[in-house]
């Protein structure tokens, strides 16, 4: 133990009161023995530091920060070296603000476009996010303050988030679902990690040992520090045991009391605890050490300017028929839609920065060199009806020469706590753009949200600019992209399909009760698409330029693929080249390719570069469930070099000696997997790749309702004050949205509605305790009057043991926190 002096001098009590908040984002403080707190902030694309009321739903304003573009759009750039300097930026910005733990990047993979945290997420593809991941963490980390990937591990959707069980099998998981963890942990060095709130095959994240020791400790050696998602603790205890060193926020040292106590009794070791006080302590000295330097304001105008280059390279062009982009000088150009006006540039939720700017459209297209011949809103960006403002937009369309139309989601539909209820954008944009498309044909569509949608309307527009959500300065950035002044490279992270219906997980996402099952297995993406044949819109990787680019001279070493490419076009532009890997042997199911590699290059008309992909651990290995370790079949692989996965230019194939394994499967049980048409796998044959029965999925309505259950299931309690209180919910929630509070209507309802009541505990920093809650579980299943006096004498009891004793963490800033 590196700190071994210090813990000696520590009480047990003082070293129970480290692993748990001192506050909403602090950590404890050690005063007599020199052990300062430490802030941990959200969040991914900018920092959200909390000047006065503290909550983890973006609610209360925070500092303004650089609010760079957020990840689903970062991922387009398949630049590491962009990601790691936009981390450093990220890095300076904590520093400044005395930030020593940045929450973010989240990776979690994106298994059906609906989950409302996609846009927070880089992409579909486990490699492609974790080395991004890992370029971020290094330039956050290059500051001295610590990074924090999120939401370890299966975290894919945000219906009952804090306490859905996902099912899912081995393989898949160590494939799809904790690669991109491992290469954030492995190549990132990331010192900090937050588990995730659901359940990973029956056990909570935080306490499953599995994923806590057996992987992240051992296999990974991370010895870094692990901090649950705000809310998230469920047994405390156990989390500990499973390595856990940190609970946040607050819980007033109640837990603290929970681990003492479990000490004392000898349920566990003190040495467990120790090894916990240790690395947090490594956390808080190490991180420390970056404000010993006397703190500088950052550069504003730089980072925002950083903002821009990022979003610059992250752009993706979908669709340019009869390069319609770049925009000739001096064309009649009619700006049309909401979102020209109001820049939809983030998503809602814990990541929400307060941008120090904010670029705007209309102020900007003079500076492009834009000639605009007018702006019309077009159509209401909820989606209510408005025929005048399409009127309106018509008449200003049929004057122009190009019309652009900005269309997108809305704020209120891509947030944290909320998944989305469809793939649609809003119909009045669909109807605006068959409307504009019969007075003038010549229509570019500027897209603006953080995951896939369907997208009816791509016949009526010449030019499709996908800006994703691209932070404070993404308006500028499009507008560039637009007149040409940069050439466009982003390439989509993610596949669209073309009807929701055929996504993969559709039949299975989202788990609406007890849990969720993965029965696609490690089909999700362009891994699904692509074996299956199911046609796309637009696939894994695909993105256009303002020039070409041609691929030539391939050859393998045993090291990796070498190859030229040229800009064969007439201006200078980047280029994202993408190694696929297939494997030509049956024996075991995979899926037809699977990106093992990148690079992006810069290129003047004419110029060629010769590159080389190497390979790493990661080229040919599978997860075998059999010997529970990577392997390599000795098979004949096929190396592929694509502008993207659906575009592949030159291919090779290379024979690989493998580890000898023995087969993990009976291929005549798993004939959904060996083909790859995965979207809709029986129970049974789920069950045969799971290799045992699944846990039942829905709720038994019978039994009293406990501390994991959420509010939610008040629906169908057996106290009828509980099952008013659910109604009162559900009225708040369509009231607020019919009064126009949207975002409040959602985040505070939907978080509450899928909160466990333990969360009542947890996230009220000393409000209510576990004894207290019991009596509101009284309540709620019916025993109204016995309830209510447990609650009040529980809360008379603590208030006077917190007098009385003077407790460890009496929490002093529970005061303006909401849940
Ligand atoms: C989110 C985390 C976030 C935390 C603190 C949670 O609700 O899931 O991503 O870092 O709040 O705001």
């Amino acid at each position: 133990m590196k700190y071994k002096d210090i813990i000696n001098k520590m009480t047990l009590e003082e070293k129970a009161s480290l692993m748990s908040g001192k506050d909403f984002w602090q950590t404890q403080d050690v005063e007599r023995l020199g052990i300062p707190n430490i802030y941990l902030a959200d969040g991914p694309h900018g920092i959200r530091k909390q000047k006065d009321a503290a909550d983890h739903l973006g609610l209360n304003p925070s500092i303004p920060a650089t609010c760079f573009p957020t990840a689903a759009t970062v991922a387009n750039s398949w630049n590491e070296e962009l990601g790691e300097k936009m981390g450093e930026y990220l890095g300076e910005e904590a520093v400044t603000q005395k930030v020593n733990v940045l929450l973010g990047p989240g990776i979690n993979m994106k298994r059906s476009p609906l989950a409302g945290r996609n846009f927070e997420y880089f992409s579909e593809d486990p490699y492609l996010a974790g080395k991004l991941a890992a370029s971020m963490i290094k330039g956050i980390q290059s500051h001295g303050i610590s990074a924090c990937v999120k939401h370890f591990a299966v975290n894919n959707q945000e219906e009952r988030r804090m306490s859905i069980d996902t099912v899912v099998d081995e393989r898949t998981l160590r494939e799809i679902y904790l690669t991109a963890f491992e290469i954030a942990v492995m190549e990132g060095k990331t010192k900090t990690v937050m588990s995730a709130y659901n359940m990973l095959n029956g056990e909570y994240t935080n306490e499953n040992t599995h994923l806590m020791r057996e992987i992240l400790r051992d296999e990974w050696n991370f010895e870094g520090v692990v901090v649950t998602d705000w809310g998230g603790s469920n047994d405390r205890v156990a989390g500990l045991v499973a390595g856990n060193e940190l609970e946040m926020p607050t819980t007033a040292g109640e837990t603290n009391k929970e681990i003492v106590a479990a000490i004392q009794a000898g349920k566990i070791k003190e040495e467990v605890l120790d090894e916990c006080v240790d690395r947090l302590l490594d956390l808080i000295f190490t991180t420390q050490e970056a404000f010993n330097k006397p703190t500088k304001e950052f550069d504003v105008q730089n980072h925002h300017q950083m903002a821009q280059v990022v979003a610059e390279e992250s752009i993706v062009l979908l669709k340019n028929d009869e390069n319609i982009l770049p925009l000739p000088k001096g064309k009649k150009v009619a700006v049309i839609g909401d979102f020209a006006k109001e820049a939809r540039y983030q998503g809602a939720g814990s990541s929400i920065v307060n941008p120090t700017t904010l670029e705007n459209t209309l102020e900007s297209l003079e500076e492009a060199g834009i000639n605009s011949i007018g702006f019309e809103q077009g159509f209401d960006r909820y989606g209510k009806k408005n025929n005048t403002l399409m009127k309106k937009a018509v008449a200003l369309a049929e004057k122009a020469d190009v019309v652009l139309v900005y269309i997108g989601l809305d704020e209120v539909t891509e947030a944290e706590g909320l998944d989305r209820q469809n793939m649609s954008i809003p119909q009045n944009q669909i109807e605006l753009v068959n409307a504009l498309y019969e007075v003038n044909p010549n229509i570019v569509a500027i897209l603006s949200c953080g995951a896939a949608v369907e997208l009816p309307f791509v016949n009526k527009v010449k030019g499709l600019l996908h800006a994703y959500l691209s932070g404070q300065a993404g308006a500028k950035a499009i507008l560039r992209i637009l007149a040409g002044d940069v050439s466009p490279s982003g390439k989509l992270a993610e596949t669209y399909p073309i009807r929701y219906e055929d996504t993969p997980a559709y039949h299975q996402f989202p788990g609406k009760e007890v849990s969720v099952e993965y029965r696609e297995g490690p089909f999700i993406g362009y891994r699904y698409y692509d074996t299956a044949n199911v046609n796309v819109l637009y696939p894994f990787g695909y993105g256009l330029s303002y020039t070409t680019f041609e691929y030539t001279n391939m050859n393998l070493s045993k090291d990796g693929a070498t190859f030229t490419i040229t800009n064969t076009g007439k201006v200078a532009g980047r280029e994202a080249a993408q190694l696929y890997v297939g494997c030509s042997s049956d024996a075991i199911f995979r899926p037809k390719k699977e990106l093992k590699g990148f690079t992006k290059v810069f290129l003047y008309p004419g110029e060629s570069k010769t590159v080389t992909i190497p390979f790493d651990d990661k080229t040919f290995r599978y997860f075998n469930v059999v010997t529970n370790k990577w392997e390599i079949e000795e098979a004949e692989y096929v190396i592929m070099i694509g502008a993207s996965s659906a575009d592949i230019r030159l291919e090779e194939s290379l024979f690989v000696e493998g580890t000898g394994a023995p087969l993990p499967y009976e291929k005549e049980k798993l004939p959904s997997y060996y083909s790859g048409k995965a979207s809709n796998v029986t129970l049974a044959e789920f069950e045969n790749l799971l290799g045992h029965k699944v846990p039942e999925a829905k709720w038994d309505r019978t039994k009293p309702l406990g501390y994991n259950d959420t509010i939610a299931q008040c629906q169908y309690a057996k106290g009828m004050f509980a099952r008013f209180a659910f109604k009162a919910i559900k009225f708040s929630h369509s009231f607020l949205w019919k009064i126009g509070k949207r975002s409040t209507a959602n985040l505070i309802m939907m978080s509450v509605y899928h909160m466990p009541f333990r969360g009542m505990a947890r996230m009220t920093g000393g409000i209510m305790n576990m004894p207290m809650l019991d009596g509101v579980l009284m309540i709620v299943n019916g025993q109204f009057f016995k309830g209510l006096r447990h609650v009040l004498r529980e809360r008379k009891k603590m208030l006077k043991a917190a007098k009385g004793e003077g407790i460890i963490n009496a929490s002093s800033s529970s005061k303006g926190e909401v849940l």
